[in-house]
């Protein structure tokens, strides 16, 4: 049986961090081998807030990619590509627009919070009201059973849902599937000032940051911020140095660790210095294979190819079915 399809994509704003590893791509990782998976870099979404300073978006994309599969997603299983590549997009984009009654896109809990959060740029415009209505086309047009994504983009595909019921009823067809979504669960780990992980916040630690620069940057950590003295007994459970012990540190290790923070036993300097040691570790195969295909960056951009041009193949097809259900099919 045909494997079920999966659809998911990221903004390029930056090179991936620990906040991207373990808040998509080990979990889109887990599931390339149960399903037909398209992953995409969503850079007309990137260009909603970054329209005034577009030239960071195309910077980042090949590198993002490579980021990707360095971590282990695999271009044979994953099709890959960029979604300004796939002009159809934008015509699907267009149609659901005609479809898509102004108030689902106002009351969009996303839209509301990042109008009052991001007030350094004007996000008063028609486009930015619109990103959901893009991503619905983003999903729509592969007729994804499912998209994994956080829970802050759960909206959206709710979103999505209804706009594909809405075009199936309106149209009397049943062009597209109606999307599940598959939540990811939220990481536990932080930033190193513990607010969420990003690029924007200066709280990340990349994937291909090099070893000294994760010492530094896990010695700026914040750890239990009631713990002032060594002497003080801490609370691994609110520690986010401790979070990344449970992912990066030998099992046997941790609970040791959990034990002498309660007990004053370990100081955080040191606490800090084991989990630095650890999280090195970890990512060293990630660094190692980005390394190696940082030399070879034409590898990328042939993958990126064979991708855009599978994607865009379905798109052709679904947007000839789109066109037949609005009675406007192109007959020239
Ligand atoms: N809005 C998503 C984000 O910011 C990115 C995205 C665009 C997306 N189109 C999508 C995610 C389609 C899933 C499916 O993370
Ligand atoms: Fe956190 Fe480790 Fe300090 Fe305990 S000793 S508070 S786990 S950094």
């Amino acid at each position: 049986m045909a494997k079920k399809r999966i659809v998911s994509g990221m903004r390029p704003t930056g090179r991936m961090h620990l906040g991207h590893l373990h808040g998509a791509l080990l979990n889109w990782k887990d599931l390339q081998d149960e399903w037909d998976c398209f992953f995409f870099i969503a850079d007309w979404h990137a260009l909603t807030s970054e329209y005034a300073n577009p030239a960071i978006i195309k910077q980042t994309t090949y590198e993002i990619i490579a980021d990707w599969i360095s971590v282990g997603l695999d271009p044979e299983k994953c099709t890959f590509f960029i979604q300004s590549e796939v002009k159809e997009h934008a015509e699907l984009h267009l149609i659901l627009s005609m479809i898509t009654p102004l108030p689902w896109l106002e009351r969009n809990p996303t839209y509301k919070e990042q109008l009052k959060e991001l007030t350094q740029k004007d996000l008063h415009t028609y486009g930015f009201l619109g990103y959901p209505v893009l991503q619905a086309a983003d999903i729509l047009m592969y007729k994804a059973n499912g998209v994994p994504v956080g829970e802050d983009q759960a909206p959206h595909v709710e979103l999505t849902r209804e706009i594909a019921r809405r075009f199936n009823y309106l149209y009397k067809t049943q062009v597209f599937p109606v999307p599940d979504v598959i939540l990811t669960p939220t990481s536990k780990l932080l930033g190193i000032d513990r607010r969420k992980m990003s690029k924007s916040y200066g709280n990340a630690i990349y994937l291909t940051d090099p070893p000294g620069e994760v010492e530094k940057k896990v010695s700026q950590m914040i750890t239990d911020p009631q713990r002032k003295r060594k002497t003080d007994p801490g609370d691994p459970d609110i520690c986010n140095v401790y979070f990344y012990h449970e992912i990066y540190t030998d099992p046997g290790k941790v609970s040791e660790i959990a034990a002498s923070c309660r007990a004053a036993r370990i100081g955080c300097v040191e606490c800090k210095k084991i989990m630095a040691q650890s999280l090195i570790k970890g990512l060293e195969p990630i660094r190692e294979k980005r390394r190696e295909l940082g030399a070879h960056m034409d590898r990328v951009k042939e993958i990126m190819v064979a991708g855009n041009r599978r994607a865009r193949a379905i798109a052709e097809s679904t947007m000839e079915e789109v066109r037949q259900a609005i009675k406007m099919p192109s007959d020239l």
